[in-house]
């Protein structure tokens, strides 16, 4: 039998852990032996209030059970929140060896009845939130060697209509994330997205199912979607064995799938011009061929190669 993959010694920051994913991801951690900060403002859905409990009773939880954890209520939107999250896991335990940008709010919003407030609020929690946190944690992050952060993505980034304030953010994220894994790559730092699935209040929502069509799900006939079938896939994208940097996955009812970003090899204008363009329009989205650049310099070599080799005609 494989050993058990552990986090004895190692301190990991979640934060939204009050409720649904985040707290199926602290409780799995806990379990393992990490000291987990159990971060969570405990505010609506769509961003408003704050309940010091939700993130407290977590945490209460964990050490009643024989776990390492506290809690922090800070709102991890704010330069000053984000930083107290990453001071709390400092002065409780020493440091901090993996984060988990996990906070989110949503709501269901059309455009362009968008307002401007609505769209800043989604991109401060996400994005800001994801990114403030990270730029506090980094200097611990780089001390404990091998460093992990996890952040959080969605299906969204495919796009839907519904929730734009919100699929923009995460579509920031995705950015985020993979420069971020190059600038960790130098001091062992893996970066790596999560896209999770499961039955939470944030899919329960019923004005989105209104916004998004979808009916609204009579009581028992929901498709069970555990938050803790995906904590396993969270928690070993932040273990030391994570093999992994600057990929997304996909973690839903235990299914787990690579996500990725791709380019076709295009085609190359002889005579560039507006009507070529359209001439050659089926060559130019045939994805036969197709490339994974890791990074931006990988696909400007795939661009470059196919630039070179090509014969003009
Ligand atoms: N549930 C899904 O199917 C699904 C799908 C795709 C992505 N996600 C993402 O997973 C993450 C967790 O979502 P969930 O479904 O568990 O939702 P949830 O509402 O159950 O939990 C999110 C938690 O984040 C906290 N939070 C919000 N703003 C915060 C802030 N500024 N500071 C600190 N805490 C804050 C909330 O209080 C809440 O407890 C989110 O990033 C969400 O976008 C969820």
């Amino acid at each position: 039998v494989a050993p058990l993959l552990r986090f004895d010694g190692k301190v990991v920051v979640v934060t939204g852990a009050g409720r649904g994913l985040g707290r199926s991801y602290a409780m799995l951690l806990a379990a393992r032996g990490a000291s987990v900060v159990v971060n969570d403002l405990g505010g609506s859905s769509g961003g408003g209030g704050a309940d010091e409990s939700v993130a407290e009773d977590v945490a209460s939880t964990i050490r009643e059970n024989g776990g390492s954890a506290i809690s922090s209520a800070a709102d991890i939107a704010s330069e000053e929140g984000a930083s107290a999250v990453v001071a709390a896991a400092v002065e409780a335990f020493g440091g901090v060896h993996a984060v988990i940008n996990n906070a989110g709010i949503l709501a269901g919003l059309q455009f362009p009845e968008i307002s401007t407030d609505d769209m800043r609020r989604h991109l401060d929690v996400h994005l800001m939130g994801t990114f403030l946190v990270t730029r506090s944690a980094w200097p611990h992050l780089v001390a404990s060697g091998s460093g992990r952060v996890l952040t959080t993505i969605s299906s969204a980034i495919y796009g839907s209509a519904p929730v734009l304030p919100y699929s923009t953010a995460k579509g920031g994220i995705f950015g985020f994330t993979r420069s971020l894994a190059q600038a960790g790559a130098a001091v062992g730092i893996k970066v790596n997205g999560i896209a999770p699935r499961a039955a939470t209040r944030l899919t329960g929502n019923p004005d989105i199912r209104r916004a998004a069509g979808v009916a609204a799900v009579p009581d028992g006939a929901a498709p069970r979607r555990d938050p803790d079938d995906a904590a396993p896939v969270a928690a070993y994208l932040v273990h030391d064995r994570c093999p992994v940097t600057g990929q997304f996955f996909a973690a839903d009812a235990g299914r787990v799938a690579r996500i990725f970003l791709a380019e076709t090899p295009g085609h190359v204008l002889t005579d560039p011009s507006m009507e070529s363009v359209h001439e050659h329009w089926d060559r130019i989205c045939d994805t036969t061929g197709f490339a994974i650049p890791a990074t931006a310099a990988e696909q400007r070599r795939f661009a470059d190669t196919i630039l070179t080799h090509h014969q003009p005609v």
